[in-house]
C-alpha cells in the first residue's frame, strides 16, 4: 500500500471519531447492536457512525440515550439473531418482519429484554423450536411469529404472559399438543388477557383440551386451522362468551358438534369444514351475528329437514354445507334474511326445494343433489352455479394511466412507481359476494385514512386480483402501496408502511378481520432522506463536522478516482474492449442497451473476494457467484471457467445480445466483465429459484394449478418475445425447468441464453449449427437436420408444460414424458384419461380447470413435425384462453402468498445448467438429465 492510499483509509476512518465525541447513544447499546448486526446484510444505508440515537438511523428509536425500538419490517436483510440482543435491555419494540433472509433460532437470551411489550418476527427464515425463555417477557402484548419454520412444541410456558392480547403462531411446523396448565407448569388456558390465539397451519396434534376454555377469558379469535387435531370440539369453548371467530377447519375432529354452541352470542364466523364431525347440523337458532358458516366435507346428516336458521339469521351471508350426508327438503318459504348472499349444498342428499322456483335473491348451489338429477333440472340455475370470484383490479381515478418503463407501476393517480407491495389476507372474510366491490373500496379507504393519520409519504394504494385461497379458504389480495414523494420509497418509508401492517395497527373494516400481511423485500430503495432535524446542538455540531469530513473526503476521493483511471488507461491497452466507451456511435462499436462494464477489482469487491460463501453454483461453464451492487441491488453473477472461456467476439457477442432483450418475463443482464483472462455475467438476481426446484418441493414454493398456468404464461411469453419481437430473432435453445425462473412476485423470466442464436436477416427461417441443448427437452427434428428454428424451442416448450403438467423430469426411470403422455392420453375419456400421470398434488379435490386443453397444446408443441407446432404467440393466447378459465385474470398478478416466504432451495440456483452437446450423432446410451 503506497502512501496515497494510507492517507485515504485515515481520512475514511475520520469522521466516527468526530461523531463519538457528541454521540447520543449509551455504549452498551452501541456495542450490542454492532455486535447483533456485524455479520446481516442490506442494514439501512443510514446506518454509519457510532451514534444510532444521534444519528437518526432509520429503524432505532431511543429514549434516554437507550435504543428502545429496533422496527425493521420489510428491507431485505440478512442475517441471524445472535445472543448479542439480550444486551439492548431497554427494548420495547422488536419488529424484523418479511425480512426473508434471517436465519437461524431464537436466541434463549431474548428472555433478558425484561421490558419487552411487542415481538414481530412475521414472514422470516426462522428455524428451530421457540424457546421457553419467551415465556419470561412479561410485558408482552403482541407476540407474531407467523410463516416462519419453527418447530417442536408451544413452549408452556407462554402460559406465564399474562399480558398478552395476541399471539400468533401460524403458519410454522409446530407439533405436540396445545399445553394447558397442569403439575408439570403452565399452560395457555392461563392467558386470560389474551384476544387472539392464531395457531393455525402447523403440525399440532392431540385433542383441543376442554382446561383450555373458561368463562374467564377474553378471546375473540380462536383460529386451529389446518392442524393434525382429533377428538371432538370440547363444549367448555362455549363459556367464552367474547368469541367473535373460530377456525377449527382442516384438522381430524370428529362426533357431534356440542349443543350449547349457540351460547356463543358474538360468534360471527364459525369454520368447521374438512374434519370428520356427525351427526346433525349443530343448532345455530339464535347467534344474531352469525355471517359466515363453513360445516363442508364433514359427515352431517340430517335427520329430516335442513333447519331453518341456514336462511333466516339477521346477519348471515354465507352457508357453506357442501359434501356432507344432508337429506330431506331444503326449506325456503319462510322469506330469507336479506343479508344472505350463498347457500353452497353441492353434493348432499336434498330431494326437494320449498317453493320450487329459481328466483332467489342469493346464490343457490344444488349441484349434485337428488334434485339436480330429476329429468330437465339442469337447466335450474341452482343446479348450475358454482362460484367464482372475479377479476378486480383498482382502476385509476379519472386520469389516463401512463405508460411505464419496465419493473415501474402506474398508480391509481397514473404515476409510475416502484410500489411496495404483498399480501392483505383476510383469515376469516365473511362475505361470498365478491363482485360487491364496496369492500374493496373500502379496504382501499380505511387503508389510506390509516396511512395519513400516521403521516406517511403514501399517494395511493391499489387492489388487485382478489382470490380464495383454495388451501387456506382465506381471503387474499394483492396490495400494491405508493410513495408520494418520489417514484420509490426510502428506508424510512418502507420500514414504516411495513410496520403498520406487520403489527395491526391497521384496523380494516370488520368483515376482513381478523387479517395478516405478508410483505415481499423491497428491492427498489432510492435516495435516502436525511434524519429529521433535531434541536441537540451536539447532534446539529456533529452533522455539521460530517458534512465537512464528507465534503473533504468527496473531493480526495474524486482525485483518487481520477489516478485510479488514468493509471487503469495506462495499463489497460490489451482490452479488447477498452474503445467500447469512446466510441459508441462508430459503426464497429458494440451496441448496448442497459449494461455496464465492471472492473475486475469491482465484481470482486461485490463478491466479497468470490468467496465460498457467496457462491451459488456451478455448472460446465463455471461458477456462479452471489454478489450486492453498491446501490443493494443483488446479482448473480457467472465466472466462466478456463476450458469455457469463448473467444472476445464470441463473447461480444453474446454481451450484445443479452443486453438487448428488455422484458417482464426475460432475466436481464446488469453488465459484464472482460479481463484478466476473465469472462463474467452479471445478471439481476431472482430469488426465487427455478420452476425445477419448485416442481420437485425444493424450494417451499407452493405451485398450484393457478401457479402453474401463470407461470406456463409467463415463461411463453418471454420466449415470444423473443421470436416474435426481438430484433434480430432469437431463439434461446435450452428451454426447460431449471432455466425458467421465480421472482419475488413468483413471475416466471426466462434465464440463460448462453446457447442462443441469433436469427440474423439473411438466414429467416433457420440456422444450421452443431447440436446443442439437453436431453429429454431436445427437439427431434433439430436433431436430425441441425436445422435450427424457433419452432424446436416450442418444442422444448411443450416438455416443459408436461413437466408442470405431471411433475415429473422428462426423462425419469429411462421413460420418456412425451411418450409416457401419448401412451395414456385419451381425448374421448374424462381428463383425457390423464389420471394416473398427473401430478397428484394436483388431483386433490376437484381436477384442476383446463387441463385437459393445457396437455392437448403441450402435446401440440411436441409434435414431430415442427409445421405441425404453434408459433409462440399461438401458444400465449391459448394459455391466457386456458387461464381464463379457471376465472383468473391472464393480466394479472400472479398469485403470491405466504408459501413464498419458504426460501428458495439451498445451495441451488438458477443459473445452474448442464448442456449436453452432441455432433450429430444419437448418443447410444441413455443420460439422465441432471
Ligand atoms: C397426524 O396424526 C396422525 C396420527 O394421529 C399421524 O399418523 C400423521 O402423520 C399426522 N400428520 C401430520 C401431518 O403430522
Ligand atoms: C360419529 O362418529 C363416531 C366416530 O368418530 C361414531 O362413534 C359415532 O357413532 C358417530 N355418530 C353418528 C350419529 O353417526
Ligand atoms: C356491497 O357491500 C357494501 C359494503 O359492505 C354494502 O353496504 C352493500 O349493501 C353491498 N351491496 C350489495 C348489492 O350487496
Amino acid at each position: 500500500m503506497d502512501l496515497q492510499h494510507k492517507v485515504f483509509l485515515l481520512l475514511l476512518l475520520l469522521p466516527f471519531h468526530v461523531l463519538l465525541i457528541t454521540a447520543q447513544t449509551a455504549s452498551q447499546d452501541f456495542t450490542a447492536l454492532s455486535s447483533l448486526t456485524q455479520s446481516w446484510k442490506n442494514k439501512p444505508p443510514n446506518w454509519v457512525g457510532s451514534d444510532p440515537c444521534g444519528g437518526n438511523w432509520d429503524g432505532i428509536r431511543c429514549s434516554n440515550s437507550r435504543i428502545i425500538e429496533l422496527k425493521l419490517a420489510g428491507l431485505t436483510m440478512e442475517g441471524q439473531l445472535s445472543s448479542a440482543i439480550q444486551s439492548l435491555s431497554e427494548l420495547d419494540t422488536i419488529d424484523l418482519s418479511y425480512n426473508t433472509g434471517l436465519t437461524g433460532t431464537i436466541p434463549r437470551e431474548i428472555g433478558n429484554l425484561k421490558k419487552l411489550n411487542s415481538l414481530a418476527l412475521v414472514g422470516c427464515g426462522l428455524t428451530g423450536p421457540i424457546p421457553d425463555s419467551i415465556g419470561s417477557l412479561k410485558q408482552l402484548t403482541f407476540l407474531a411469529l407467523n410463516s416462519n419454520k419453527f418447530n417442536g412444541n408451544i413452549p408452556r410456558s407462554l402460559g406465564n404472559l399474562t399480558n398478552l392480547d395476541w399471539l400468533d403462531l401460524t403458519d410454522n411446523q409446530l407439533e405436540g399438543s396445545i399445553p394447558v396448565s397442569d403439575d408439570q407448569g403452565p399452560g395457555l388456558d392461563m392467558l386470560l388477557n389474551t384476544q387472539h390465539f392464531h395457531l393455525g397451519n402447523n403440525k399440532l396434534n392431540g385433542t383441543i383440551p376442554r382446561k383450555l376454555f373458561s368463562s374467564s377469558m377474553h378471546l375473540k379469535h380462536v383460529l386451529f386451522d389446518s392442524n393434525n387435531l382429533t377428538g371432538g370440539i370440547p363444549s367448555t369453548l362455549a363459556l367464552v362468551s367474547t368469541v367473535e371467530v373460530v377456525r377449527f377447519d382442516r384438522n381430524k375432529l370428529s362426533g357431534p358438534v356440542p349443543s350449547n354452541l349457540n351460547d356463543l352470542k358474538d360468534l360471527s364466523e364459525l369454520y368447521l369444514s374438512h374434519n370428520g364431525l356427525n351427526g346433525s347440523l349443530p343448532d345455530l337458532t339464535g347467534l344474531n351475528k352469525l355471517t359466515y358458516v363453513d360445516l363442508s366435507y364433514n359427515n352431517f346428516n340430517s335427520s329430516s329437514d335442513i333447519p331453518l336458521w341456514v336462511s333466516s339469521l339477521p346477519e348471515l351471508t354465507t352457508v357453506i354445507l357442501k359434501v356432507n350426508r344432508l337429506s330431506g327438503t331444503l326449506n325456503l318459504t319462510n322469506s330469507p334474511s336479506k343479508s344472505l348472499q350463498l347457500i353452497d349444498l353441492e353434493n348432499n342428499l336434498i330431494t326437494d326445494l320449498e317453493p320450487r322456483t329459481d328466483q332467489f335473491s342469493f346464490d343457490l348451489i344444488l349441484i349434485d343433489n337428488g334434485i339436480c338429477r330429476e329429468n330437465g333440472a339442469s337447466e335450474l340455475t341452482y343446479c348450475k352455479v358454482s362460484q367464482i370470484v372475479p377479476s378486480y383490479a383498482t382502476p385509476s381515478s379519472n386520469c389516463l394511466p401512463p405508460p411505464c418503463s419496465d419493473n415501474q407501476i402506474a398508480s391509481p393517480n397514473c404515476k409510475c412507481a416502484f410500489p411496495y407491495t404483498g399480501v392483505l389476507e383476510s383469515r376469516a372474510f365473511s362475505f361470498s359476494n365478491y363482485s360487491n366491490t364496496s369492500y374493496y373500496k373500502e379496504i382501499e379507504q380505511t387503508l389510506m385514512v390509516s396511512f395519513q393519520e400516521h403521516k406517511m409519504a403514501v399517494d395511493s394504494v391499489s387492489l388487485s386480483n382478489p382470490r380464495r385461497n383454495s388451501s387456506t379458504d382465506n381471503f387474499q389480495l394483492t396490495l400494491n402501496v405508493f410513495p408520494s414523494q418520489s417514484d420509490r420509497f426510502n428506508t424510512t418509508g418502507v420500514l414504516s408502511v411495513a410496520f403498520l401492517l406487520s403489527n395491526q395497527i391497521y384496523k380494516p373494516p370488520e368483515y376482513f378481520i381478523p387479517y395478516i400481511f405478508s410483505g415481499l423485500s423491497y428491492q427498489h430503495f432510492g435516495g435516502e432522506s436525511k434524519g429529521s432535524s433535531s434541536s441537540n446542538t451536539g447532534v446539529i455540531v456533529g452533522a455539521v463536522l460530517a458534512v465537512l469530513v464528507f465534503l473533504v473526503l468527496a473531493l480526495l476521493a474524486g482525485i483518487y478516482a481520477i489516478r485510479q483511471k488514468r493509471r487503469a488507461k495506462r495499463s489497460g491497452g490489451s482490452n479488447p474492449f477498452a474503445n467500447w466507451e469512446q466510441n459508441k456511435n462508430s459503426g464497429t462499436a458494440p451496441q448496448l442497451k442497459g449494461a455496464r462494464w465492471f472492473s475486475f477489482e469491482e465484481i470482486r469487491k461485490y463478491t466479497n473476494n468470490f468467496s465460498e460463501a457467496n457462491n451459488i453454483g456451478s455448472g460446465g461453464y463455471g461458477k456462479v457467484y452471489q454478489g450486492t451492487l453498491p446501490s443493494g441491488e443483488l446479482v448473480a453473477i457467472k465466472r466462466a471457467g478456463k476450458e469455457s472461456m469463448q473467444g472476445a467476439v464470441e463473447f461480444k457477442t453474446e454481451i450484445e445480445l443479452l443486453s438487448r432483450v428488455h422484458h417482464k418475463n426475460l432475466v436481464s443482464l446488469v453488465g459484464f466483465n472482460f479481463e484478466k483472462g476473465e469472462q463474467m455475467l452479471v445478471y439481476e438476481y431472482i430469488p426465487n429459484g427455478t420452476v425445477m426446484d419448485s416442481l420437485s418441493g425444493n424450494s417451499g414454493i407452493l405451485m398450484d394449478w393457478i401457479r402453474r398456468l401463470k407461470v406456463t404464461l409467463g415463461a411463453a411469453r418471454g420466449l415470444s418475445y423473443l421470436h416474435e419481437l426481438a430484433n434480430p430473432p432469437i431463439i434461446h435453445r435450452d428451454i426447460k425447468s431449471s432455466n425458467i425462473l421465480l421472482d419475488d412476485h413468483l413471475n416466471a423470466k426466462v434465464a440463460d441464453f448462453g446457447l442462443s442464436k441469433l436469427l440474423v436477416d439473411s438466414e429467416r427461417g433457420h440456422v444450421t449449427t452443431q447440436v446443442k441443448g439437453t436431453m429429454g427437452y431436445l427437439d427431434p427434428e433439430y436433431y436430425m437436420t441441425q436445422q435450427l428454428t424457433e419452432k424446436s424451442d416450442v418444442y422444448s416448450f411443450g416438455v416443459f408444460m408436461l413437466e408442470l403438467a405431471t411433475a415429473r423430469r422428462p426423462i425419469e426411470h429411462g421413460k420418456y414424458i412425451v411418450r409416457e403422455v401419448m401412451r395414456v392420453m385419451d381425448t374421448s375419456k374424462d381428463l383425457y384419461n390423464l389420471q394416473s400421470i398427473i401430478d397428484p398434488t394436483l388431483m386433490k379435490g376437484t381436477s384442476p380447470k383446463g387441463l385437459e386443453r393445457f396437455v392437448a397444446l403441450a402435446m401440440r408443441c411436441v409434435k414431430e413435425y415442427a409445421a405441425e407446432r404453434p408459433t409462440m404467440a399461438e401458444a400465449v393466447k391459448e394459455i391466457e384462453n386456458i387461464i381464463a378459465l379457471t376465472g383468473e385474470n391472464p393480466n394479472g398478478e400472479s398469485a403470491s402468498n405466504t408459501e413464498t416466504y419458504e426460501e428458495a432451495g439451498q445451495g441451488k440456483h438458477p443459473y445452474v445448467t448442464e448442456e449436453f452437446e452432441y455432433s450429430g450423432i444419437f448418443p447410444t446410451t441413455k443420460v439422465e438429465p441432471q
